[in-house]
């Protein structure tokens, strides 16, 4: 049997940090509301002059070849994940294969959120497992900033995203490797968690830019304690299911690494699984919730920082718009 398995990991931020006390500049929020509420310090906001979702994941990628030892010419598959692609259309995929000079190899963009890694991953892994291709390049890459109403009108929902990069390389490979994927989602909840143009939706005359009065429907909208309610489950039960699924119990676990949503989600999954505080990964205080990227990121800082090593048991979860929600289980 094929598997694939995880050759190296690499991320990037952008250099500008943006603290509470800053946001606080521009809306109706304080530090200590934020850190309660969310457990974030500080995010990273782009320079708009140099950094795109492409070349941030362009950055991320030269790191995870460099942590795998290979070279750009032998990636042959892009699987990007993004809901804040660089144009409507075409994806960020594309953009991500001319940056790194790749002459043709195809590029395939994924819209699932915060679960968008999680499903990146998987996609590749069947890919990987059919013998298609052998190094996919598996990318976590959003800008939020730019879609966040940075006014006390969208306090709620402003102060807990940022930007950045993940990425890694997936290898074929004798032994797992990944072990089992899981993904779900639920589409009654769309709008609990979205944004809205520029879509498709609106009726042919209020189609052009112009007629649209109202550009808070460009802005990221969340119904916060919705999507925290359904997400605490979620996490817990797509765990349970992966574990479940490969005859695995909550000691198996060597590192969680949940998507950074709010700390307060993950340390209620922590608890939930009574894992001990050392086997649960997060970041969220650096870097805010980076949707796509926020796994990626996560998981190159745990692997840099030596927290996980060949054989361990890694178990990455997400939740978020859609809803959509997903799990993997992997053996370093
Ligand atoms: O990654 C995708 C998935 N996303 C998530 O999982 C996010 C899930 N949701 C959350 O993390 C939380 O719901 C938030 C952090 C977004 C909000 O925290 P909350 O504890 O649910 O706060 P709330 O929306 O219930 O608001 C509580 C109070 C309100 O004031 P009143 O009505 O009690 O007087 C808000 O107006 O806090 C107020 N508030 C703020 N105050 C200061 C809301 N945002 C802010 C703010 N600064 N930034």
């Amino acid at each position: 049997m094929r598997y694939s398995k995880i050759a190296g990991v690499g991320h990037y931020v952008p250099e500008r940090v943006v603290t509470n006390d800053d946001l606080s500049k521009l809306m109706d929020t304080n530090n200590e509301w934020i850190i309660e509420r969310t457990g974030i310090r500080e995010r990273r906001f782009i320079d708009s002059k140099k950094d795109t979702v492409a070349n941030m994941a362009a950055k991320a990628t030269h790191m995870a070849l460099e942590r795998a030892n290979l070279k750009v010419e032998d990636i042959d598959f892009i699987v990007l994940a993004t809901i804040t692609p660089d144009y409507f259309f075409p994806g960020s995929g594309v953009l991500l294969q001319r940056e790194l000079g790749l002459e043709s190899i195809g590029a395939l963009d994924i819209r699932n959120a915060c679960s968008g890694f999680i499903y990146a991953l998987s996609t590749a892994d069947q890919f990987i497992k059919t013998g298609m291709y052998k190094n996919i390049l598996v990318i976590g890459a959003e800008i939020q900033s730019t879609a966040l109403d940075l006014t006390t009108r969208g306090r709620g929902t402003a102060v807990i995203f940022g930007d950045g990069a993940g990425a890694v390389v997936l290898q074929p490979s004798e032994k797992p490797g990944i072990l089992s994927s899981h993904l779900h989602s639920d589409g009654r909840y769309a709008e609990e968690l979205y944004v809205k143009d520029p879509g498709s939706s609106r009726p042919h005359e209020e189609r052009q830019p112009e007629q649209i009065l109202d550009t808070s429907t460009f802005k990221v909208h969340m119904n916060g304690n919705m999507v925290f309610k359904h997400a605490v489950v979620r996490f817990h039960e797509v765990i349970m299911e992966a574990l479940d699924a490969n005859n695995l119990t909550k000691d198996d676990i060597d590192l969680l690494i949940p998507h950074q949503a709010n700390l307060r989600i993950s340390n209620y999954i922590q608890q939930k699984l009574g894992l001990p505080e050392e086997k649960l990964y997060n970041n969220i205080m650096r870097y805010g919730n980076t949707t796509a990227g926020s796994i990626p990121i996560a998981m190159s800082e745990a692997w840099g920082e030596g927290k996980i090593k060949d054989d361990d048991l890694i178990c990455m979860a997400a939740f978020g718009s859609g809803f959509t929600w997903a799990s993997s289980l992997i053996k370093w």
